[in-house]
């Protein structure tokens, strides 16, 4: 019984050993990779409305629509040690008030095994694109993708997409009462 008990306790020290051994090699042998991808995103029939923000502070604020083309295909990020992605589309700009306006759009979670090319017509945007204020008239707005990676052993990194794009919003803004919707 004590010898039993023994040679179970030194199979068991060794079964952890080997998968610690594992783990550290799973994570060393990813451990310089990139994670690097490149993405085409374009912007499609952007508008201005200016209506109330239900959801903040109940003024008027600059709402803008758009819809997104987006094409990329991150199957080749999928190495042993990727779990899944977290995918985000953020829109940047400038107003008086602020240097970097940061508001996220779009984000989509990719599992291991699940196709990640992705090509993308005039979709909606997922998250409202609200401004603080009234800004968003004739404002250059740069779009970039970005991903999380979780991965099986290691860290979470962050990496930034090549291939962001900008557009400009009309000068004008769209009233409900037309055909684009009754939200007002
Ligand atoms: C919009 O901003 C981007 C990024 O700063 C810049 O490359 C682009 O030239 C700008 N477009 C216009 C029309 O100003």
């Amino acid at each position: 019984m004590h010898s039993f008990l023994s040679r179970l306790n030194t199979l068991f020290a060794f079964t952890i050993s080997v998968l610690a051994a594992l783990t550290l090699g799973v994570f060393i042998s990813t451990y310089f990779e990139q994670y690097h991808g490149t993405v085409s995103i374009s912007a499609n029939k952007p508008i201005v409305k200016h209506m109330t923000d239900f959801s903040a502070n109940r003024k008027k604020n600059d709402l803008g629509v758009l819809q997104l083309d987006m094409d990329m295909n991150l199957n080749p990020l999928f190495d042993w040690n990727v779990k899944q992605l977290f995918l985000y589309l953020t829109a940047e700009y400038v107003t008086p008030s602020n240097s970097l306006n940061q508001v996220v759009l779009w984000d989509k979670i990719i599992q291991r095994g699940e196709n990640a090319q992705l090509n993308m017509r005039d979709v909606a945007t997922k998250y409202y694109f609200w401004d603080d204020g009234d800004h968003l008239r004739s404002n250059n707005v740069t779009l970039t993708l970005a991903w999380n990676i979780i991965s099986n052993a290691g860290r979470l990194l962050h990496v930034r997409a090549d291939g962001s794009s900008s557009f400009i919003f009309p000068d004008e803004y769209v009233t409900s009462r037309g055909k684009n919707s009754g939200r007002e």
